[in-house]
C-alpha cells in the first residue's frame, strides 16, 4: 500500500486525498470484540456486506479472557443467528446466586418466567465461535488493522486504517464503532464529551483463571471486611475468580498460595469448605468504572458495547449490553440500507438508552453494596449489610435481585 497522503486524519467534512487502494463495504465495523463480530453476523444474514478492522492478531483475540455470564436474551440472540451451537452443548445454567456478608451464606433463586435464567458461557467463547463462523464463509475479518480515523461521517463515510506500517481506507455506507472503551470512535461522535458520564471507583479486580472444578458450596460474592470475592464457573473445569484490590495492585506481590488463602479467607462462612485449587492459568487487573456516552450516533456512525458504556464488572452485564445495542442497530442500519428509512437510526441512543441506564444503575449499586470503600466507617458497613439483606430476605428485594440480574427485555 503506498503512504496515505494527509499527516493527520481530519474529522467529517474535509474531502480525502488518499490515494490508497480503496476497500469498498457497506458497513465499516472497528472492532472484532463481541459487539463488532455479532454486528457482521446479523448483518451478513441480512444480505449487508461489512468489513471488520481489528488492531489486535488474531491470537489476541482469541486468547482475551473476559467476561462469561449471558442473559437469557444473549442466549437467544446468538442461536437465532446461527452462533449457539456450542454455546447450547456448553453453557452451563445457573439458576441462584450466593451471598456472603458477616461471615454467613445467603442464596437468591434466580429463575424468570418461561424458564429464563442465566448461563455460564466465557465470552473467548463466544468470540471464537462468531470468527470461526465468518471465515468458514470467507468473509473479511482484517487482524493488526489499527483505525486511525473517519471523514465524512455525515454523508460518504470513509475509515483510515495502518497495518504493518502502511496505511488504507475503506469507503462505506455506514460505521459502526464496536471498538470498546479506549477505540478511536467515541471522539467522532460530535460534542461526545458534553454527554458523557463516568464515576471511578477506588478499587480494582484482581481476577484469576485456574485448572480447578467449580465449588459447589462456595460460588458468587462475599462481602468482607478484607474486601469483596468473587467466585465463577467458566467450566466443569475451569474457575474465575476475583478479588478486590488497590488500583495499582502489582500482581506480582502474591503468590498463587497467597491468593488462595486470600479468597478461602474472604469466603469463610465458618462451614469449613473451601475452594478447589489448581494451577493459576491467567491473572489480570481491572478498574472498576462505570461510563455512559449518551450520544451513541451522529451522522452514520453508531457506537455499540463498551465504546458507549462501561460497567463495573459486578453485574456482570458489560455482555449482554453490548448484545442488546446491536440488535438495535443491525435493524436501524438494516432499514438504512435496504428501505432507506433512517427513523429508527435516529432513535438508536433513545432505545439503547432504556437498557443501559438501568443495568449501569443495577451494577453500580451491586458494587455499592459489596466492596470496602476506602475509610469506611462501621455506619457505612450496616448500611451495605442493610441491602444485602433487603435482597435476600424481602419478596420485593429477591425480586428486584432476580429481575435486575435476567435483565430487562429487548425492545428490538
Ligand atoms: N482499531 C481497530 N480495532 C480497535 C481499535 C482501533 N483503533 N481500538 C480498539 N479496537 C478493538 C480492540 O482491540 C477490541 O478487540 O476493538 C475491540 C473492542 O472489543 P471489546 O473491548 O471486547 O468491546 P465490545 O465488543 O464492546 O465488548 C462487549 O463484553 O466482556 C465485555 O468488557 C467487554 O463489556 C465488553 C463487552
Amino acid at each position: 500500500m503506498s503512504a496515505y497522503l494527509l499527516d493527520r486524519f481530519p474529522h467529517e467534512g474535509t474531502r480525502m486525498l488518499s490515494k490508497d487502494p480503496l476497500l469498498r463495504t457497506q458497513v465499516g465495523i472497528v472492532g472484532a470484540g463481541p459487539a463488532g463480530l455479532l454486528l457482521a453476523r446479523i448483518l451478513q444474514l441480512n444480505g449487508i456486506s461489512s468489513i471488520i478492522l481489528e488492531r489486535r492478531s488474531r491470537e489476541y483475540v482469541l486468547a482475551r479472557v473476559r467476561a462469561g455470564v449471558l442473559e437469557q436474551g444473549t442466549v437467544d440472540t446468538l442461536v437465532q443467528y446461527g452462533a449457539g451451537e456450542r454455546l447450547q452443548r456448553e453453557g452451563l445454567p445457573h439458576t441462584s446466586v450466593q451471598l456472603r456478608w458477616d461471615g454467613k451464606r445467603h442464596e437468591i433463586p434466580i429463575v424468570g418466567d418461561n424458564g429464563r435464567r442465566m448461563t455460564t458461557y466465557g465470552q473467548a467463547k463466544i468470540v471464537e465461535d462468531l470468527i470461526l463462523l465468518r471465515e468458514a464463509d470467507g468473509l473479511p475479518i482484517h487482524f493488526d488493522t489499527e483505525v486511525t480515523g473517519f471523514e465524512g461521517i455525515v454523508d460518504r463515510p470513509a475509515i483510515h486504517f495502518r497495518r504493518n506500517g502502511a496505511t488504507g481506507t475503506v469507503a462505506c455506507d455506514f460505521i459502526a464503532g464496536c471498538d470498546g472503551f479506549l477505540g478511536v470512535s467515541r471522539s467522532y461522535i460530535r460534542n461526545f464529551s458534553e454527554h458523557s458520564y463516568l464515576k471511578e471507583y477506588p478499587f480494582a479486580w484482581f481476577g484469576i483463571l485456574a485448572e480447578a472444578p467449580p465449588c459447589k458450596d462456595i460460588s458468587g460474592f462475599a462481602h468482607s471486611r478484607r474486601g469483596l470475592a468473587l467466585a465463577s464457573a467458566r467450566s466443569a473445569s475451569i474457575t474465575r475468580h476475583y478479588l478486590q484490590v488497590e488500583p495499582d495492585f502489582d500482581i506480582a506481590t502474591m503468590t498463587d498460595e497467597q491468593i488462595w488463602d486470600e479468597l478461602d479467607r474472604r469466603f469463610d462462612d465458618g462451614s469449613g469448605s473451601r475452594l478447589n485449587r489448581g494451577p493459576i492459568i491467567e491473572k489480570s487487573v481491572a478498574r472498576l468504572r462505570g461510563f455512559v456516552c449518551e450520544t451513541m450516533q451522529y451522522g452514520k456512525l453508531c457506537l455499540a458495547g463498551d465504546a458507549a458504556h462501561i460497567v463495573p464488572p459486578s453485574g456482570a452485564k458489560g455482555l449482554n449490553l453490548a448484545v442488546g445495542d446491536v440488535r438495535v442497530l443491525a435493524e436501524s442500519i438494516r432499514r438504512l440500507l435496504k428501505d432507506d428509512d433512517s427513523s429508527l437510526l435516529a432513535r438508536y441512543s433513545e432505545i439503547c438508552l432504556r437498557r443501559i441506564w438501568p443495568t449501569v444503575h443495577w451494577s453500580c449499586s451491586m458494587s455499592e453494596a459489596l466492596h470496602r470503600f476506602p475509610q469506611q466507617s462501621e455506619f457505612d458497613t450496616r448500611m451495605q449489610y442493610a441491602t444485602l439483606n433487603a435482597w435476600v430476605s424481602t419478596d420485593h428485594g429477591r425480586a428486584r435481585f432476580r429481575e435486575a440480574t435476567l435483565g430487562l427485555p429487548f425492545e428490538i
